[in-house]
């Protein structure tokens, strides 16, 4: 899908603004604070229903109104549509295409993005449930079920724990009571934890045939750890604290260079060097797998980059549509951008 224009009504700082973008590359020029960073956010909301910056809807409408919409004109094969994502201070976004309501899944499966923000840096040196939403988010852009699977976990999760809050011991009735809401929790986390694997294993597979190609001395991979159920020991520890305490919503993901933790021994330039190549490797698999291009959105890390990385970056963007903000026009893209002045 391209992106051919956009238009944000009380998205943010802007109150009505119209945007056209060509086929290749795009850069949003203009001073800090003038919104570039806003406008990725609202294309990347557009594709997976989330903001990169926020779980709270709120921060995304404009101080002075109730509501926002995000309205888009993609295209594919010279058929054109209308995505729109609406929000009007409800628990949901409104997610339409063509004027008729979709599921937000449908925006995820038929418009993938690639986002490149300097977010990311502080995502994979923080915690464990940032990483998670994180990868939650592209595992769910590379395999459009497993979003389904994670809400139907979700909702059995939620079960489970409302049933521990009530229970006080383990005695035979409430034995049996358990191991239902168990085997259920279990049998939803299946699916869950065999994406996982499988998509940090093809995902480790390209960052390393990436590496070698860049001649990259640094040996980077990310880990998985399953947070598994261990029979008795979990059901008594799980009725002590009144909650589930395993599953995936605890599995953890460490980025790991040569070995160690990225987060707790990596410099800035490794994290960022390690987010690059993550996002690269991403952008591989789905394209692969969707069959797609996943649309890339820059957002103000070109500047910072080192050579080898530009170089990898500007090969990729060159036959496909990108979205880049900076302050200054980064000299390796050259005249062939449109450019887009806030
Ligand atoms: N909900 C909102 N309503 C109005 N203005 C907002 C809202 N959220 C952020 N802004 C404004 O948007 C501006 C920041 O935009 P941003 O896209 O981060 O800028 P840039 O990336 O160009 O530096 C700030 O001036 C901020 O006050
Ligand atoms: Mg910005």
């Amino acid at each position: 899908m391209l992106l051919k224009k956009l238009k944000l009504v009380n998205f943010r700082n802007y109150k009505n603004r119209d945007f056209n973008f060509s086929d290749g590359i795009n850069i949003i020029t203009g001073k800090n604070g003038v919104g570039k960073t806003n406008i990725l956010e609202s294309i990347f909301l557009l594709s997976t229903s989330t903001s990169h910056k926020t779980n709270l809807k709120k921060y995304l409408v404009n101080r002075d109104e109730n509501g926002f919409a995000v309205i888009a004109r993609l295209q594919e094969n010279k058929v054109k549509y209308n995505f729109e994502v609406k929000y009007s201070g409800n628990l949901n976004y409104l997610t339409s295409i063509n004027a008729s309501s979709v599921k937000r899944d449908e925006f995820l499966k038929n418009f993938p993005v690639i986002l490149f923000s300097p977010k990311d840096i502080e995502i994979i040196g923080g915690s464990p449930a940032g990483i998670r939403r994180m990868l939650n988010i592209n595992i769910a852009q590379t395999y459009p079920e497993y979003a389904d699977a994670l809400r139907r976990y979700s909702r059995a999760l939620k079960e489970r724990n409302a049933l521990l809050k009530d229970l006080d011991r383990i005695d035979e009735k409430n034995r049996i009571f358990l191991k239902s809401f168990t085997d259920t929790l279990k049998k939803e986390a299946a699916p869950i934890i065999r994406k996982r694997k499988l998509f940090i294993e093809k995902i480790n597979q390209i960052i390393k045939i990436e590496s070698d190609d860049m001649n990259l001395k640094n040996d980077f991979k990310i880990d998985y750890s399953i947070s598994a159920y261990s029979g008795n020991a979990s059901d008594i520890k799980d009725i002590k604290y009144g909650y589930t305490t395993w599953g995936p919503q605890r599995d953890t993901f460490e980025f790991i260079l040569n070995l160690n933790f990225i987060k707790d021994y990596g410099s800035r330039g490794e994290h960022k060097m390690a987010v690059i190549l993550y996002k690269l490797a991403l952008w591989n698999y789905i394209a692969k797998k969707r069959k797609v291009d996943p649309l890339i959105l820059f957002d103000d890390v070109f500047g910072e980059l080192d050579i080898d990385m530009r170089t990898k970056i500007k090969e990729r963007i060159e036959n496909v549509q990108s979205v880049i903000t900076a302050t200054e026009i980064p000299d390796v893209i050259g005249k062939k951008a449109k450019v887009i002045k806030i």
